[in-house]
């Protein structure tokens, strides 16, 4: 049995051979993402698979635990997928990202009527993907797990709301035909599932929001549907019109996430925890916890606004807890609050206060479009 690696620019294919012969394979995509506005370099796992009549031998296990390693020694931070239930928890992953749908009725969206400005509409050519890339990077510069989009990978949108789904798109610009806003939705004859909005101005919102009302009518579709995160300032636009957002936290697939290597993954969002501390009232705060996993340990010493950061314990306060519980506060999928009350965890009890100003509740998104 061996394991071997084909390097294929950004991607790396993982083949677990028995006889010579492939049985099981995954591929591992180096993305950057981010953690508030710090970037993680982070490994995306995907098309995992064994060959059907070698399934249940324990090869999965093998090119799983394999490539956790393999992620370590090449340096990523983290580790993402989006997976099947009750498989990946055995490698480490914890569900960090929720999925949201929101939906408005067409006839309430036909409201927007009342608010529209004079701009052209047209669809997203080759030349305006400049201009896309760059609103998508300003809008989410802040967004945890949004992945870092660069022209070389990301020259068109690859799909819709699933993969072999194709998509739509179309550009709002003002007269002198500069980029407001863009929106990309699945192409259809009967839904109107919007995967991506972004834009420079609210007050194109309404406009945005009739076109998607006509797309509606014309499909005769009673309702059109967001993939968006519920603080999204358009999902936040959209309740003025009535909405029902639906948000789905699986027990334990979907999308999911491991820490690879912690002392690198520290290091990086130190200037975001630094900022974090900064701007609340802990701003003046010296003092020092040690945070260990099963990722290894490392010390934060804040001194008035500052932060240092040095592998191995340091410090008498501690957080001692697994690594997939560390991750899930890193993103801000759960609170301090509720991961406190976890009974495979250790804590000083006086650092309540500081861990909750380290680790706030965040709305961490993979926009559809980046799904691997
Ligand atoms: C899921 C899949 C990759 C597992 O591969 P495999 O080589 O059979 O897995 P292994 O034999 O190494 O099993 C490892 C462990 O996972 C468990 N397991 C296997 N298939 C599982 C499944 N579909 N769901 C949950 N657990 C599973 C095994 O019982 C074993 O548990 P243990 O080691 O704790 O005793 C394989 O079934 C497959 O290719 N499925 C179709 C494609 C797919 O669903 N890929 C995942 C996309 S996210």
């Amino acid at each position: 049995m061996r394991i071997r690696t084909e390097d294929k620019g950004r991607e790396h294919l993982r083949e677990l051979l028995v006889n010579d012969e492939v049985v099981s394979f995954l591929v591992v995509i180096d993305y950057q993402m981010r953690i508030g506005k710090a970037l993680v370099r982070m490994g995306g796992i995907g098309r995992v698979e064994t060959k059907e009549e070698q399934r249940m031998k324990g090869y999965m296990r093998k090119l799983m635990e394999d490539t956790v390693e393999y992620m370590k020694s090449e340096g990523y931070d983290v580790s993402m997928l989006f997976g099947i239930s009750n498989f990946y928890t055995k490698f480490g992953y914890a569900v960090c990202l929720p999925s949201h749908k929101l939906t408005v009725s067409t006839r309430d969206a036909e409201n927007a009527r009342g608010d529209l400005g004079d701009y052209k509409i047209r669809k997203i050519e080759k030349e305006d993907i400049d201009s896309v890339l760059e609103l998508y990077n300003e809008n989410n510069r802040g967004r945890t797990c949004s992945i870092i989009r660069t022209k070389e990978h990301f020259s068109e949108f690859p799909k819709g709301s699933s993969s072999g789904q194709p998509p739509d798109d179309f550009l709002i610009m003002d007269n002198n035909e500069q980029v407001l806003a863009y929106a990309v939705f699945d192409r259809s004859e009967q839904e109107v599932n919007i995967i991506e909005v972004e834009s420079k101005q609210d007050k194109v919102f309404p406009t945005l929001f009739y076109e998607f009302a006509k797309m509606a009518v014309e499909r005769r579709c009673g309702h059109i549907t967001l993939f968006m995160p519920p603080d999204h300032p358009l999902a936040e636009f959209s309740r003025r019109y009535g909405c029902e957002l639906i948000t789905q936290y699986p027990k334990a697939g979907s999308g999911m996430m491991r820490i690879i290597n912690q002392k690198t993954l520290f290091e990086k969002i130190r200037g975001e925890i630094e900022r974090r501390i900064s701007d609340s009232n802990l701003g003046g705060y010296s003092g020092s916890l040690e945070i260990r996993a099963d990722t290894g340990s490392v010390t934060l010493q804040v001194c008035a606004g500052s932060l240092n950061i040095f592998p191995g314990r340091k410090a008498e306060d501690f957080l001692h807890l697994p690594q997939s519980k560390l991750i899930q506060l890193v993103v801000g999928y759960r609170t301090v609050r509720d991961i406190l009350g976890d009974s495979d965890l250790e804590v000083s009890s006086s650092l309540k206060p500081l861990l909750n100003v380290l680790f706030p509740k965040e709305s961490p998104y993979v926009w559809l479009a980046d799904h691997f």
